[in-house]
C-alpha cells in the first residue's frame, strides 16, 4: 500500500492513474476506521481498479464547542486495517497541507443543509462539502463511496455533485451495525460501557418506527412513541427525531418519495446519529 501525504504528490499520482486508464474508487474518511468504513472499501473495490482512502479530520466541519480536539485517531492501526482490506493508496494530509492559507472559497449547499443536523451544527455541512470538493480535485476519483449512516451528508454531497456538474459517481453503502443494532461510528469508543449498552435504543426506535409506518400508523404517532422511548433511557438526551422525504429533505406530504426517519441523541458529550430509510416501494 502506498502512503501519500502531500496534495501535489496525490494529484500527480491520480493524474498518472487516469492517463493509464485506471478507474479510481475513493473512500473519504476521518480515520479511526471500523467495519462501517471497511464496507465502504469493499463497495469501492466492486466498481474500480484502484482504491484510494483518505484520512483527514477536517477542522472546517467542527463547531467551536464540538469534539475536533478529542476526535479519536490511530494512523498506524488505520493503515493496517486499510491495507488488509485491499486499499491501494492512503492519502493522509496534514491540516496545513489541506488549508495552507485562509480559506476564502466555500461550497455551500442550500436547503438540505438547514434541517436535521444542519439546524444545530452551524457551518458543519459547509465544511463537509468544501473538503469533499477539495478531496475530489486532489484524488480525481471516478467513483466515491459514502455511508448511509450519514444520510444527510449523502444528500448534500449528491446535490453538490449534481449542481456543480462534478464528474464523479456517488455510491452509497448501507449502515453497518454492531450485533445489538448500534450503528458503527468512530465516536462509539467514547461512550461509557453503560451508555454504549443503552445506545441500542436508537436503532430500536427506528426499527419500530419503520414497522409502525409500514403497518399504516401515522408519522406523528410513531415519532411520538419513539420520543417517549428515548426519553425513558438513562443519560439519553434527544436532540431531534424527524421524518422527511429523501433525498430532498422536505416535509413528507405523501408516499411518492422515500421517507427518511433520522435522529440525533447525546450521551454526555458524545453525539450519536442514526436513521432508517423507508423506500416508497416497501
Ligand atoms: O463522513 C466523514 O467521515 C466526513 O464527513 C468526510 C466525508 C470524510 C468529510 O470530512
Amino acid at each position: 500500500m502506498e502512503r501519500i501525504s502531500t496534495v501535489s504528490a496525490m494529484q500527480a499520482r491520480a493524474e498518472a492513474l487516469r492517463l493509464d486508464g485506471r478507474r479510481i474508487g475513493f473512500i473519504p474518511t476521518m480515520g479511526y476506521l471500523h467495519e462501517g468504513h471497511l464496507s465502504l472499501i469493499d463497495e469501492a473495490k466492486r466498481d474500480s481498479d484502484i482504491t484510494i482512502l483518505s484520512i483527514f479530520v477536517n477542522p472546517a466541519q467542527f463547531g467551536p464547542n464540538e469534539d475536533y480536539n478529542s476526535y479519536p485517531g490511530d494512523i498506524a492501526r488505520d493503515e493496517l486495517l486499510a491495507e488488509k482490506r485491499g486499499v491501494d493508496i492512503v492519502f493522509y494530509p496534514s491540516v496545513e497541507e489541506m488549508y495552507p492559507h485562509k480559506q476564502l472559497t466555500w461550497v455551500n449547499v442550500e436547503t438540505v443543509t438547514e434541517v436535521l443536523c444542519g439546524a444545530s451544527r452551524d457551518g458543519h455541512f459547509r465544511g463537509v462539502s468544501t473538503v469533499v470538493a477539495k478531496l475530489f480535485n486532489i484524488v480525481k476519483p471516478h467513483v466515491a463511496v459514502f455511508g448511509q449512516k450519514d444520510a444527510q451528508q449523502v444528500a448534500v454531497i449528491q446535490k453538490m455533485v449534481d449542481d456543480l456538474n462534478m464528474n464523479v459517481i456517488i455510491r452509497i453503502a448501507p449502515i453497518v451495525r454492531e450485533p445489538n443494532g448500534l450503528a458503527m461510528s468512530s465516536r462509539n469508543i467514547r461512550l461509557t460501557p453503560e451508555d454504549r449498552k443503552n445506545a441500542v435504543i436508537l436503532s430500536q426506535v427506528l426499527f419500530r418506527a419503520k414497522d409502525g409506518i409500514l403497518k399504516g400508523e401515522s408519522i406523528s404517532s410513531v415519532l411520538a412513541a419513539a420520543t417517549k422511548d428515548i426519553q425513558a433511557v438513562a443519560h439519553a438526551d434527544l436532540e431531534y427525531i424527524e421524518a422527511l422525504s429523501y433525498p430532498d429533505l422536505g416535509p413528507m406530504t405523501d408516499f411518492n418519495n422515500d421517507l427518511l426517519i433520522a435522529l440525533a441523541v447525546r450521551f454526555g458529550n458524545v453525539r450519536l446519529i442514526d436513521n432508517i430509510l423507508i423506500k416508497k416501494s416497501s
